[in-house]
């Protein structure tokens, strides 16, 4: 598969104001650091997928909306996906649940990596995902970085400055990718 798979990097926050597509921007330039493969960053904002319009459980791959359909057909397109998302009350965005959750078959087997952040790196809801993740059959890599967001980023609104406030991260980024490397070559 090599050099040509193709990686998708899914963003969990879709809030207006959000940090996450910087945050993922960061993470895919330490990406093409390790591995080269062809990465594409997917903003769930962009993707409207309803809570309630599927009349089929999705395990049953029967489904009736065109946009489920569009999705199930990018993620069966990916050799793999990386989470980046962000920690809400101890758990991850609805929006990323509701995503993975229209789905099924489509994860299976599929390589993954989770990458949490969040006052503490998001250690919490890492956990609530990777428990996710197994249910679906994703293969997820052993390294989960969970980077430690400043606290006056998230009270005062200061800026990140990722380069800067996550510089002792670098190393369990590198490592998450050269782990998904392993896996895709
Ligand atoms: C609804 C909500 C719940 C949050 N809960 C937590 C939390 O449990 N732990 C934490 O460290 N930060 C929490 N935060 C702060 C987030 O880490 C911070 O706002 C971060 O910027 C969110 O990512 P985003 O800007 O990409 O959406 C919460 C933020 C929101 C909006």
């Amino acid at each position: 598969m090599g050099l040509n798979a193709s990686v998708l990097v899914i963003m969990g926050s879709t809030r207006s104001g959000r940090v996450c597509p910087m945050i993922a921007e960061w993470i895919l330039r330490l990406a093409r650091e390790r591995a080269d493969f062809h990465y594409e960053l997917i903003d769930l904002a962009d993707w409207r997928l309803p809570l309630d319009d599927e009349p089929a459980i999705p395990a049953t791959g029967r489904y009736a909306q065109e946009h489920t359909r569009a999705w199930s057909e990018k993620i069966n397109s990916a050799q793999a996906v990386v989470f980046v998302t962000p920690q809400y009350n101890w758990g991850y965005p609805a929006a990323l649940k509701n995503a993975i959750d229209h789905l099924h078959r489509e994860w299976r087997d599929k390589p993954a990596v989770i990458i949490t952040y969040g006052g503490h790196g998001g250690t919490k809801c890492s956990e609530q995902l990777k428990q996710v993740a197994e249910a679906v059959k994703l293969r997820l890599v052993s390294i989960r970085p969970a980077l430690v967001l400043p606290e006056a980023v998230i009270r005062e609104g200061l800026a990140l400055d990722p380069h800067r406030d996550f510089s002792d991260h670098v190393a369990s980024v590198h490592s998450a990718f050269a782990e998904l490397a392993d896996v895709l070559n």
